[in-house]
Parts: structure tokens; C-alpha cells; sequence
């Protein structure tokens, strides 16, 4: 499997070293605008090969999209990250222009595809694409919820003092700090209902740290996180190279799935080798349904800013 991921920063090549390191995709290509910038983070990550035993083969190149021809997957985390107090969708001015160019290029050089796009405001990001490529639904998806749902995991596992390998949790709704949705009423500890453990106030809290996960680092970082979208974005990349039908919260065009239309927002998904393999449409009740309706008028606001 030939592997794109565009954006060599701290995102782009979190990616790439989560790829490598698990050896499914035969290669991957780093791409980035600024001279020599990929081609530096590609050998340095080669140089790491020999010590963390991959075969993959990591390449970086200067803007050259011939080098990225034939690519089954693509990964697009460029554009600017926020500062400490910025929201995603004020990111939308300048990062429009780039998903859009680079999207094009994109399908230019491999016109089979399959396109994940982490840029930020993710769900708009992801609907820009569909218009600028139109390619079959299936073949463009939004990672916001893995990493809303690793989060949420985290968070849990912290409020129920927990393994995090004993904590199941799904976050569906817009990628932005106020229209993130925890099912906090579906999660479990190895299958039990976490409100068994924890009170509803203390769900509450969980809820809101999540919400603000993004937020919260960076305020600590001065940036973006990197290591938990990297690594959220690789494994939806695993689960199309291994064909996995593996289920993640994914922004995915909706044709009527949550009684939703022409938006993509963050819903349960199946991905395997055709990308988007099915939507799963979950019973959801009248607050979660609320909370839907609010996120996805959240998500057309910025929609109508493209
Ligand atoms: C985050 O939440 C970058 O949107 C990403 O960290």
C-alpha cells in the first residue's frame, strides 16, 4: 500500500512514524511546501528503521506531487494549527485555500484514492473536499472522532481509576470544542455501563474535559497536538490496508443517515478497503438527538464560510 500524507509537521509526521512503525503500507510519502522540510523529516524517520524494525519505505519531497502518484491513501493535515485560545473554525480563512489546491493535486496523480483529511475545521475541511474532488462519498473521510474517542477514553479510565484497556467510549458529532457529542450514556467498563461506577456529575466533568481535550493541550503546548491525531489518523490508515471493517466516529457525507443531509459530521462508521464501508445509525435519545441537531447547525454555519 502506497501511503501520502501531506503536511510534513508535527501531525503529518506523527502519521507517518505510526504507519511505518506498524509495516502494513509497503511506502509512505511525505509532502510539504516548505524546502526540504518532508525530505529531512522522511530520513530522519528512515534512520529510525533499523531500531524500530520496519520495512516501510518513507519518502519526503519538496511540493512534487508526481511523487505521489498511484497513492491508495491519503492523509491531509496541512494548513496552520491554533494557538492557545483560537477555535478550529477560525482556522477556515487560511486553511481553505490549501485543502481545496491540495486535494486537487491530490486526485491529479491518483485518481483511485482514498483521502482522510485532519485539517482544521475538520467537518467543513472534509465537505470542501467532496466539492473539490468529487469523489464517490466513500472515498473522503474526517478524523476527528478517533481522536474525540481516545480522549473520552483517556478521560474515563482517569475518572473510574481504570485501565484504559478496560474503557469503551464513542464521541459523534462536529470536531469543534462546543459540538463534540461523548455517549457518555453508551460507554462501559469491559462492558459495563460506566454510570455503575461513576456519578452523573462526575460523567459531566468527563464530558467536558473531552470536549476541550484539543484545547487544553494546546494551551499546554503553544500549538496543536500531534502524537494522539497521528496516531488516531494511522489506525483508520490500518483499517483500510487491512481491510479491517474496523468501526471509528468518522466525519462522512450524510444522505439522510441521522436524519441529516448534504453535511459531514462525526458519525459511527465502518472502514475497511473501500473506505467508508457502511454508517452505523445508532439509537440515539431525545438529548443526544438535540445535541446532533445543534452540532450539525454548528457545522453548516461554517460550511457556509468555504
Ligand atoms: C485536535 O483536536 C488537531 O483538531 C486536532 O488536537
Amino acid at each position: 500500500m502506497k501511503v501520502t500524507v501531506v503536511g510534513a509537521g508535527a501531525v503529518g509526521a506523527s502519521c507517518a512514524e505510526y504507519i511505518a512503525i506498524k509495516d502494513f503500507a509497503s511506502e509512505v510519502v511525505l509532502i510539504d511546501i516548505k524546502e526540504g522540510f518532508a525530505e529531512g523529516k522522511a530520513m530522519d524517520l528512515m534512520q529510525t528503521a533499523s531500531l524500530n524494525s520496519f520495512d516501510t519505505k518513507i519518502t519526503g519531497t519538496t511540493n512534487d506531487y508526481s511523487k505521489t502518484a498511484n497513492s491508495d491513501v491519503a492523509v491531509i493535515t496541512s494548513g496552520i494549527p491554533r494557538k492557545p485560545g483560537m477555535t478550529r473554525e477560525e482556522l477556515i480563512s487560511t486553511n481553505a485555500g490549501i485543502v481545496k489546491s491540495v486535494a486537487e493535486n491530490l486526485i491529479k496523480h491518483s485518481p483511485n484514492v482514498i483521502i482522510i483529511v485532519v485539517s482544521n475545521p475538520m467537518d467543513t475541511m472534509t465537505y470542501l473536499t467532496h466539492k473539490a474532488t468529487g469523489l464517490p462519498k466513500n472515498r473522503i473521510i474526517g478524523m476527528g472522532g478517533a481522536l474525540d474517542s481516545a480522549r473520552f477514553k483517556y478521560r474515563l479510565a482517569e475518572a473510574l481509576e481504570a485501565p484504559i484497556s478496560d474503557v469503551d467510549g464513542m464521541v459523534i458529532g462536529g470536531h469543534s470544542d462546543t459540538g463534540m457529542i461523548p455517549l457518555t450514556r453508551l460507554a462501559t467498563r469491559n462492558s459495563v455501563p460506566v454510570s455503575k461506577f461513576i456519578s452523573e456529575d462526575r460523567m459531566e466533568e468527563v464530558k467536558l474535559e473531552t470536549k476541550v481535550g484539543g484545547a487544553t493541550l494546546t494551551k499546554l503546548l503553544g500549538t496543536s497536538a500531534w502524537y494522539a491525531p497521528g496516531a488516531a489518523v494511522s489506525a483508520m490508515v490500518q483499517a483500510i490496508a487491512l481491510d479491517s471493517k474496523k468501526m471509528f466516529p468518522c466525519s462522512c457525507l450524510l444522505e439522510g443517515e441521522y436524519g441529516l443531509n448534504d453535511i459531514c459530521i462525526g458519525v459511527p462508521t465502518i472502514i475497511g478497503a473501500n473506505g467508508v464501508e457502511s454508517i452505523v445509525e445508532i439509537e440515539l435519545n431525545d438529548a443526544e438527538k438535540a445535541e446532533l441537531t445543534s452540532s450539525a447547525d454548528a457545522v453548516r454555519k461554517t460550511n457556509g464560510l468555504i
